[in-house]
């Protein structure tokens, strides 16, 4: 449990800890790579610590090498093992859709499974493509459902036309064309993250991307490589909502993960009339990262839907934060995948604002929310979802009395030293 009060301003720099997305993905892909990749910068949240074990699990060589860097011992994409025991990959969605894609082409027999989120979260998604392509996959309630259980091997390449942008499904049919026998190619309706595509590229695959139609060709050989991991945007969107709304505020955020993939949230926030900007953009491989400068706000409403709604996400509960102290109303729509995310985010938000005296409209697909609404404080919970309780942690900065989280530790799913943080630029 936790309590948060609320203060008077933020000021300061941080650096959030390193990209969930892009922490999961460097391990698969060491993994299968040849020699030792050295990773910097790696989420040493419990998402991606899940990731870790399952790999060992399948017989790869990780060695921790310092707070956030890694070694990856690599021997090729046929060197995976069949585990001893079933794969647990906890409340990780990006762990068990995209490592069940490499599975599809193992020669042996595995089971993923996770936690009370996990086996209630769409996998049909993943297993209906991966049976097309020729994996004995299955899962409970014929594939929706984990545990699932993969007997892999010989793949065919396809043509996959996906009803769902999400990248982790892009992602474990990328990877699962890695061990095709011809190319295979994947066409999502709106363009989702593209860590997967960026990454396997950088470790020598050779794909063909064409606006929302990736081509991956099969069995390339993929080479170590020296990986530096942004800050994760989605870790730092807290901050970034925390300092528009608490007034006399001004931090900088150093290090950010500014894949245009990711940052939907930044647009649609200064669309709002917020004031952020961004200083010193760069590299690290082939993500645009930089400094974040921030500075308190008088927002405004906006409505957001289609394309941008994948670009923002994970974005979506904080953003109802942020919308309820704009001037005038926000709508959402065309959200329906928030309703399978580790919870159902449109119902556990609008539960927790509610605890908090904020007013909430649920639609099937988003939300509406009016502006400029007082945050009583009370008692919420995360329901078990991180960003239920980070969301819910800024609105309690600004609350006339504290707001009380319970099911806090789900936090350490993507952000351990999430409050530390806090209470650094706190004042
Ligand atoms: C992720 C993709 C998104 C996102 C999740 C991480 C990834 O999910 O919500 O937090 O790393 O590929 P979907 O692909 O299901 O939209």
């Amino acid at each position: 449990m936790k309590t948060v009060h609320s203060i008077s301003s933020l000021s300061g720099s941080i650096q959030v800890p390193g990209d969930k997305s892009i922490s999961h993905r460097a391990v698969m892909l060491a993994a299968i790579a040849e020699g030792i990749t050295e990773i910097n910068g790696f989420l040493n949240g419990e998402d991606c610590l899940h990731t870790i074990k399952v790999f060992k699990q399948l017989g790869v060589e990780i060695e921790q090498t310092g707070e956030t860097a890694y070694k990856v011992k690599g021997n090729g994409l046929y060197s995976l093992k069949e585990p001893k025991d079933v794969l647990y990959v906890g409340n990780s969605g990006t762990t068990i859709r995209l490592t069940s894609g490499i599975l599809a082409g193992q020669p042996f027999y595995s089971v993923l499974t996770g936690d009370q989120s996990i086996i209630r979260r769409p996998m049909k998604r993943v297993i209906e493509p991966l049976r097309k392509m020729g994996a004995f996959i299955d899962g409970k309630e014929n594939g929706r459902f984990a545990p699932i259980t993969i007997r892999g091997g010989s793949l065919h390449g396809i043509s996959y036309e996906s009803p769902i942008a999400s990248a982790q499904v892009k992602s474990a049919i990328l990877l699962a064309g890695l061990y095709a026998d011809t190319q295979t190619t994947f066409i999502e309706p709106y363009r989702s993250r593209d860590h997967s595509e960026k990454l396997l590229a950088q470790f020598g695959a050779k794909l063909e991307i064409k606006g929302r139609q990736v081509t991956i060709f099969p069995k390339p050989r993929l080479e170590a490589q020296s990986i530096q991991i942004p800050g994760d945007f989605s870790s730092a969107a807290f901050f970034i909502a925390a300092a528009l709304i608490v007034p006399n505020s001004r931090i900088e955020i150093r290090n950010v993960g500014l894949n245009e993939t990711r940052i939907g949230f930044l647009e649609i926030v200064k669309k709002m009339n917020g004031k952020v900007e961004i200083t010193d953009q760069r590299f690290f491989g082939q993500e645009v990262v930089g400094d974040l400068i921030i500075e308190s706000s008088s927002l405004h409403g906006i409505e957001i839907s289609g394309e941008m709604i994948p670009r923002l996400i994970d974005e979506l509960p904080l953003l109802a934060v942020l919308a309820s102290q704009a001037e005038g109303t926000t709508k959402v729509t065309d959200a329906k995948e928030l309703r399978v995310k580790e919870t159902d985010r449109i119902e556990t938000i609008s539960t927790a604002l509610r605890n908090v005296g904020v007013e909430i409209e649920e639609l099937e697909d988003g939300f509406i929310i009016k502006g400029k609404q007082k945050i009583r404080g009370g008692v919420i919970s995360t329901k078990g979802d991180h960003r239920i309780g980070m969301a819910m942690a800024i609105a309690g900065l600004i609350a006339v009395t504290p707001i009380i989280i319970h099911q806090s530790e789900a936090i350490h799913v993507s952000y351990p030293q999430f409050f530390e943080d806090l209470k650094q630029l706190a004042r």
